[in-house]
């Protein structure tokens, strides 16, 4: 195998990102490009290829697809992901992997996958996310691969786009004594990228944000900045997993190395959200017939 920290001298990619397409995967792409790689991205939906960036269509719930993604590949970041079902992707994906060669496996995990217990069908229902991210970190740690694991809080993007879904409700229900540390999707971006770049390293230290957040106290403020103003209820989970989240076994307050903070991921969205409006506002005024 080639120095994984090289590029190769034919310049072939021989990196693939799964999940290449959604908010983390797409920052990855870009920080292994900028880094003069030359990058392998598999979707589900066919797209065109690009500068630096060519496209495999393939579905890693079903396998559909799969070998012709990792054909060649010395590198795999495994960014797809969904709410259910990642332990499956992640078998189909180690099955093709192994079949193909003996590729550096990189993938991201969540923190708490192994501090939430997943016993009851309550639990499973509302946190069976934590149980098949942790069944796939065994998948790939039990795949005789190399490989490397890094476990992450939730993004700004994640928290924004709830908080956004929560504040159309005209009460919203708030899990009581819920807390949060969310992370900067494009800093988990450039630890992943390093660590594809680096030698396979087992399961690394986890990444999260630099501040914990009351859940209610986060919703609060993303109400407060987008002038909205909604009842907060607090409600009590059941169940084990509910009580593992109340005692912050989805934080990682000694890895708050995340730099920054959910108020500036805010604000800069906010700019950007207003800068775009004022184009699309302009755009308009410049199609209106003149008097
Ligand atoms: N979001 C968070 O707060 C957070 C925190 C910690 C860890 N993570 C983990 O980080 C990863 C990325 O999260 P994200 O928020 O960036 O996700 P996302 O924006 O929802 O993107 C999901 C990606 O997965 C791909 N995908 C989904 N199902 C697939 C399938 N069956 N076959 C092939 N590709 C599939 C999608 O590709 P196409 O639609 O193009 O097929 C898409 O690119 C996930 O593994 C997630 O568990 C996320």
């Amino acid at each position: 195998m080639d120095n994984a920290t090289e590029p190769p001298a034919d310049g072939n990619d021989r990196i693939l990102v799964t999940g290449g397409t959604g908010t983390l995967g797409r920052l990855v792409f870009s920080r292994l490009r900028d880094a003069g790689r030359k990058v392998r991205v598999l979707s589900r939906r066919s797209r065109e290829a690009g500068e630096g960036i060519q496209f495999v269509t393939g579905d890693l719930a079903t396998g559909e697809g799969i070998e012709a993604a990792v054909e060649g590949a010395e590198i795999i970041v495994h960014c797809a992901g969904s709410s259910k079902g990642d332990e499956d992707k992640a078998q189909n994906l180690v099955r093709a992997a192994s079949r193909a060669g003996a590729p550096h496996l990189v993938y991201i995990s969540v923190v708490g996958a192994d501090r939430i217990p997943v016993v009851s069908r309550v639990d499973r229902a509302m946190f069976g996310y934590f149980a098949s991210k942790l069944a796939a970190e065994r998948a790939v740690a039990d795949s005789g691969l190399p490989w490397t694991t890094l476990r992450a809080t939730q993004f700004h993007d994640l928290i924004l786009t709830v908080a956004r879904q929560m504040a159309r409700l005209p009460v919203i229900p708030v899990p009581s004594g819920f807390r949060v540390q969310p992370v900067d999707a494009d800093e988990v971006a450039a630890r992943l990228a390093e660590l594809a770049l680096g030698t396979p390293s087992g399961l690394v230290p986890d990444m999260a944000g630099p501040k914990v957040y009351s859940a209610a106290g986060l919703l609060r403020g993303y109400l407060r900045a987008s002038n909205k103003r909604r009842p907060i209820i607090p409600v009590w989970l059941p169940g084990k997993a509910a009580r593992a989240f109340r005692a912050g076994a989805n934080l990682a307050p000694g890895r708050a190395v995340g730099r920054r903070t959910w108020e500036e991921f805010i604000a800069d969205r906010s700019v950007r959200q207003a800068t775009a409006r004022r184009a699309r506002i302009k755009g308009r005024g410049r199609g209106a017939p003149r008097p």
